[in-house]
């Protein structure tokens, strides 16, 4: 980890409330060992009684990493925080940069039309603002860039502990930023997709991300991203 790295998390933690940190000592052998003394691990990431609004907060003007050099605005999530459905992006685009909601361009009509329409084709009344739709990283990339990975490590915990808060019963991660922040896989997601994967204890649906399939040489990838929706909105919502 760099010192950069190292000052970040420090932060993280500092913002968490927790005030005390114990280094892992650095291991030179002995001819005797003793047992090593435990080494207290960092508490869990989530505060007692954590909610949106305290994850919102803690964020704040949040510059623990690059991405807020170019941002405009933070993009939190949005939709129904009892939701029992939370879909997870990548990060925002132009347009969510500029309105501080997730999902409001392009790729985020095509996911209004995939909720909608397989829900109302399924007899599933359920509408985009029942559920939660939030992104792993909350400021965009320059240029749409994939997140970087230590980018993806700091806001990651604040996309934890947004899931913590609501509890849903299950996840549609859409693309392999989302599934790599969840799984810790590197795999893609057409190995991944459609089928049932578990982030503590919630069940995780990967599908394609909706920017995937904007793209006219895709077009294949649409049934089975609405094949992947209908199972998760069965499994909900039945
Ligand atoms: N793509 C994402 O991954 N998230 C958004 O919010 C918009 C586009």
């Amino acid at each position: 980890m760099t010192k950069d790295e190292i000052r970040q998390r420090l932060e993280f933690y500092q913002d968490l409330g927790i005030k005390t940190i114990y280094r892992r000592s650095v291991t030179v052998p002995i001819p005797n060992p003793q047992p090593p003394t435990p080494v207290l691990s960092l508490p869990t990431i989530e505060p007692p009684q954590d909610s949106l609004l305290k994850i919102l907060t803690d964020i704040g003007d949040c510059k623990r990493c690059r991405l807020h050099e170019a941002r405009n605005k933070i993009v939190f999530g949005s939709g129904n925080e009892q939701s029992r459905l939370v879909f997870v992006g990548e990060g925002p685009g132009a347009d969510e940069d500029q309105q501080g909601l997730p999902f409001v361009g392009r790729a985020g009509q095509l996911l209004t039309q995939m909720i909608e329409g397989t829900a109302s084709k399924e007899g599933i009344p359920i509408k985009r603002a029942d559920v939660y739709i939030c992104n792993v990283v909350k400021c965009r990339p320059p240029e749409n860039r994939t997140p970087q990975p230590d980018e993806m490590e700091i806001c990651g915990q604040f996309l934890s502990r947004q899931i913590l808060a609501i509890r849903p019963q299950a996840i549609c991660a859409l693309g392999s930023t989302a599934a790599k922040a969840l799984l810790g896989t590197k795999e893609g997601v057409t190995r991944l997709r459609g089928k049932w994967h578990n982030w503590r204890d919630i069940q995780v649906m990967v599908t394609y991300h909706p920017s995937y399939l904007l793209r006219p040489y895709n077009q294949n990838a649409k049934k089975e991203a609405w094949e992947d929706l209908k199972k998760v909105l069965h499994y909900v919502y039945d």
